[in-house]
């Protein structure tokens, strides 16, 4: 009997740090979607203030061969997040560098936001 009481007693304390693990790593994981949606909309944010001038809907109004369409940024080796984080920092070609209006950071986060539209096909949603 006692032995019986101590198993519950035991489990009970058990499932009370299971049930504080749970609920942490449940926190934690509702906190990095946050993150996430906000370096997303961060993404949006810049890319509204500084490329969509030219590149609205991820066309390219000056040259219409080098938009930020999946084929386009293909063709030219610009697939890669890293690449067009580059671009918008240095520019190419006739387009210049946004380095110094897009902060610490920026270039990567509006790439990040590009590439993922580019996969998406410029379909928002
Ligand atoms: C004033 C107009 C203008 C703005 C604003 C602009 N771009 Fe561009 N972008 C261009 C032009 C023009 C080209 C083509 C340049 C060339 O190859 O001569 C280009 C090309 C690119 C390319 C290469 C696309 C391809 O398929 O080869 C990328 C990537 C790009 N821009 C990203 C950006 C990003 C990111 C921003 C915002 C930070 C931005 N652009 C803002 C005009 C602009």
């Amino acid at each position: 009997m006692k032995l019986l009481k101590r198993i519950i007693f035991d489990l009970r304390k058990k499932s009370k740090k299971l049930i504080i693990i749970f609920t942490l790593i449940s926190s934690l994981l509702t906190s990095a979607d946050h993150l996430l949606a906000l370096s997303q909309s961060e993404g949006e944010k810049l890319f509204i203030q500084h490329c969509s001038g030219c590149h609205v809907n991820g066309g390219n109004i000056i040259r219409r061969g080098k938009s930020l369409k999946i084929s386009s940024l293909k063709r030219n080796g610009l697939d890669d997040p890293e690449k067009i984080a580059k671009v918008a920092r240095l520019g190419i070609g006739s387009m210049s560098g946004y380095e110094e209006y897009l902060g610490k950071g920026g270039d990567q986060i509006v790439a990040n936001w590009i590439w993922e539209q580019a996969q998406k096909a410029w379909i928002q949603g």
